[in-house]
């Protein structure tokens, strides 16, 4: 009876049991593991469970196991997993559509534009735009340029007349869709193999790893090279849970995000070209290169893109945007 109320007060002591129960992160996303934004999720589990010594364990779902793009939203905000990190042409649901001006078209001439727009006061201003949503942006992760696939070969703006090409959930690929003469169908990325076997869609814009990894080369006869777009990602937990952490632990998960976005960001555009070469080697798709031409005309098309958008994403937005883009 009495070392069964001295274990019922050692129980109760702060700290007693720490071992049985680490803290669970659960970080889901949607994409293969095999990609760079799986890798620097399992990187970040690695590094973070080393650095709080076993006190949190970080459990990734790739692969939309948990939830599609739309629900693990909503799942971070009830609290249903605690980490994300979705492309940042999905905030427009969530009501912080600013994040779209990422989506401009031919708004980065190269990588450290994208990331001098990251780094800078309007990246950190829109990840402070989430904390009204009960959500706390503490990275961006990178993951290179878009380029554009059909059964058709897409060189011309007139070759895209009347194609029904996948998006995400942006606004602004909607109107840039429009803009070449497609016909944009927003859905999420785990439906989006089918979509392409069934015909619901001929074509999607997306990123090499993503391709491989979906293996969408083996529906799609072309490719073209247009890095038109960029695609990226905001890590983002539940706002509640973070700020509950105890303080030691949240500042070693700090420091094993930091490492692993530095490594994300090193890896992306590697990452892509093996992709893409190994997309080539397979044989199944044809890759097309712009002729200066060519691509003077797609900028053509969708520079009004940016007017365009004025109204949805703010003046202040897209010229913060272009000052930091250079
Ligand atoms: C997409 O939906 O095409 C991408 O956002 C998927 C991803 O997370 O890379």
């Amino acid at each position: 009876m009495l070392r069964r109320h001295l274990l019922a007060a050692a129980l109760a002591l702060p700290g007693a049991g720490r071992a049985q129960a680490p803290i669970v992160i659960k970080f889901s996303h949607v994409v293969a593991p095999d990609t760079p934004k799986g890798k620097a999720a399992l990187r970040f589990k690695a590094l973070a469970e080393a650095r709080t010594g076993g006190r949190v364990r970080v459990e990734v779902y790739p692969d939309s196991q948990l939830y599609k793009d739309k629900e693990e939203m909503e799942a971070l905000q009830l609290g249903s997993v605690q980490m994300l990190a979705p492309s940042l042409a999905k905030f427009g649901p969530l009501g912080v559509k600013e994040f779209e001006v990422f989506d401009l078209p031919f708004l980065f001439k190269d990588t450290e534009a994208f990331r001098a727009v990251t780094d800078g006061p309007l990246g950190a201003e829109l990840l402070r735009r989430l904390e009204a949503k009960g959500i706390k942006g503490l990275a961006y992760w990178d993951n290179g340029f878009q380029i554009m696939s059909a059964n058709r070969p897409l060189r011309q703006v007139s070759d895209f007349k009347g194609l029904k090409m996948r998006i995400q959930s942006s606004k602004v690929l909607d109107a840039q869709m429009r803009a070449l003469g497609a016909i944009p169908q927003v859905m999420a990325f785990s439906e989006l193999r089918q979509a392409l076997q069934t015909g619901l869609v001929d074509g999607t814009e997306g990123v090499p790893s993503n391709f491989l990894t979906q293996k969408i080369h083996e529906l799609q006869k072309h490719m073209t090279l247009s890095n038109h777009g960029h695609l990226a990602y905001a890590v983002i937990v539940n706002k509640k849970f973070w700020d509950g952490l105890p303080a030691d632990v949240r500042a070693a998960l700090d420091g094993a995000l930091k490492e692993a976005t530095a490594y994300a960001n090193a890896i992306a555009s590697s990452e892509n070209e093996a992709a893409l070469k190994a997309i080539r080697a397979s044989g199944r798709t044809r890759m097309h290169m712009l002729t200066p031409a060519e691509l003077e005309a797609w900028r053509e098309a969708l520079m009004p893109v940016h007017q365009e958008m004025r109204s949805r994403l703010g003046q202040a937005t897209i010229t913060a945007a272009y000052r930091a883009a250079g």
